[in-house]
């Protein structure tokens, strides 16, 4: 497929136009995961609840779950929604959402951009990427099927994003930022790509479109892009470029840079390959070196408190669309440390995995979630299984705060019919809550290899939310 047969390919995929052949597993039970905001029986939310979607963006912000953007298909009005609202929603019973921003008309957005003035903020889009940068969410990229150029939805080429705005929590405003870069151009339009947010600068990497393999960093107080790396080539031992991935900042011991895992890439041959494997980008030497999966300890039982988890040993399959979040805790969580590590001690970084697709094209949905570290040498990844997803979901959404996970939105894998009752609609505005502290498996994680993972967390290396 040419790279525009291929955008377009994925573009009609994400929004549903096309029908394909898609199944969906056998729905899991719902243990552990707790259904805090059940899905609503209209699709386009309320005062108190942001409406279906998928392809939005979840951070932390001062405690709260925050999302923004996402798109969803109206069947009723046979309407592409491209949204632009933005919300949040405490982290604490009732979990109250508040809208901290209404949704930007495509018109006027039209207007800007047809007028050559700045929208005054970010139009509907999906496939965008945001992290926390000092207290400030930023957002780069992102499609809008062509509305806000054309003000039609042509699918054309090029009508994905190029833009880096600023949302600040305590005005509300959203900023555009000015493009500047050390090396020439930024990162150029691009969505379905990954970011996180490392030691104050804003990271990328991947894209749907072609040379979207190479990774760059955004500095806020400088208003500066740097390229950083250069897509490096399967053939070269690289990670190549992928779609559909996810970025997780690691910071812990001294190491420092993202962990990339999952997504799909595109074979010389033009076939699909869905990924399975973990990579460690080094911000020290701005390198990628594949993490080594740790070896499980002989002696763990399998088999989580709930006979769902399969405990540290196995890995996940290969995903992309899935949720991605991270958090830290105590290494003592959950029980005894093993006695390889002193009681008392401090706490480590965890990351988690969840749902998203295991094949494409052709959608199988998952929903299985999943916890990894690393080694202090960030050289290693260690995994554990936990409870399922009430339903397979992908292009989920999540994020944690203090060990507890919470995972927004998404789509279900069924064309015909929603799978699973009591899903109206493809897409979700359900909200998940998965309490991490004292789980069994994340304390044999935390544990598990002694000489490799877990690695305890130095003053300073956050996550920044967990340290507030
Ligand atoms: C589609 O939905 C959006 C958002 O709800 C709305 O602003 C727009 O007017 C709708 N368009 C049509 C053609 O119904
Ligand atoms: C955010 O808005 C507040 C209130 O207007 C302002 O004081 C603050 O400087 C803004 N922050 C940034 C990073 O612009
Ligand atoms: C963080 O924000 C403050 C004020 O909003 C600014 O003065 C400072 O330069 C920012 N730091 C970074 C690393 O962007």
């Amino acid at each position: 497929m040419s790279p525009f047969s291929a955008r377009l390919a994925e573009l009609l995929l994400a929004a549903l136009v096309v029908t394909l052949g898609v199944i969906c597993p056998q729905p899991a039970t719902a243990a552990g995961w707790e259904i805090i905001h059940a899905q609503t029986r209209t699709s386009g939310g309320s005062s108190s609840h942001p409406s279906i979607r998928y392809g939005h963006a979840c951070a932390i912000a001062g405690g709260k779950l925050l999302t923004t953007h996402g798109y969803f298909y109206d069947r009723e009005r046979s309407n592409a929604t491209w949204l632009s609202d933005t919300w949040s929603m405490n982290t604490h019973s009732p979990y109250t959402w508040e809208k901290l921003s209404d949704h930007y008309p495509q018109a006027l957005a039209h207007k800007a951009y047809t007028t050559n003035r700045p929208p005054e903020a970010p139009c509907g889009r999906f496939g965008h990427a945001t992290a926390m940068v000092n207290e400030t969410l930023l957002m780069y990229g992102g499609h809008d099927g062509g509305f806000s150029r054309t003000n039609r939805q042509d699918y054309q080429p090029n009508h994905d994003f190029a833009e880096m705005w600023s949302f600040n929590l305590t005005n509300r405003q959203w900023v555009r930022q000015p493009v500047a870069s050390d090396q020439g151009e930024g990162p150029g339009k691009r969505y379905l790509l990954a970011a996180a947010a490392v030691q104050g600068r804003f990271v990328l990497y991947g894209g749907l479109g072609e040379g979207q393999g190479d990774v760059w960093a955004y500095a806020p107080d400088r208003r500066t892009w740097t390229r950083l790396a250069a897509e490096v080539s399967v053939e070269k031992g690289g990670p190549g470029r992928r779609v559909g991935h996810s970025l997780t900042p690691w910071v812990a011991a001294g190491a420092v840079g993202l962990v990339m895992y999952g997504g799909r890439s595109t074979a010389a041959d033009g076939t699909n390959v869905v990924h399975d494997d973990a990579w460690f980008f080094d911000l020290k030497t701005n390198a990628w070196r594949r993490l080594r999966p740790a070896v499980a300890p002989a002696q763990l039982a399998p088999g989580g408190d709930d006979g769902l988890g399969s405990g540290t040993g196995d890995l996940p399959p290969g995903r992309l669309y899935h949720a991605s979040l991270e958090t830290s805790l105590p290494l003592t969580s959950g029980g005894t440390n093993g006695g390889k590590t002193g009681g008392g001690r401090g706490r480590a970084r965890v990351g988690l995995v969840a749902g998203g697709t295991l094949t494409t094209p052709g959608l199988k949905c998952t929903g299985d979630a999943w916890a990894f570290t690393l080694d202090c040498a960030a050289t290693q990844i260690a995994w554990a299984r936990l409870p399922d997803f009430p339903a397979a979901l992908y292009d989920t959404r999540g994020a944690a705060v203090g060990g507890v996970a919470y995972v927004f939105g998404g789509h279900l894998c069924a064309l015909e019919h929603p799978a699973v009752p009591p899903y109206p609609f493809w897409y979700v505005n359900q909200v998940l809550r998965l309490d991490l502290a004292g789980r069994r498996e994340l304390a044999e994680l935390l544990r598990a290899g002694g000489d490799g993972p877990a690695c305890e967390l130095q003053p300073g290396e956050g996550p920044v939310h967990d340290e507030l």
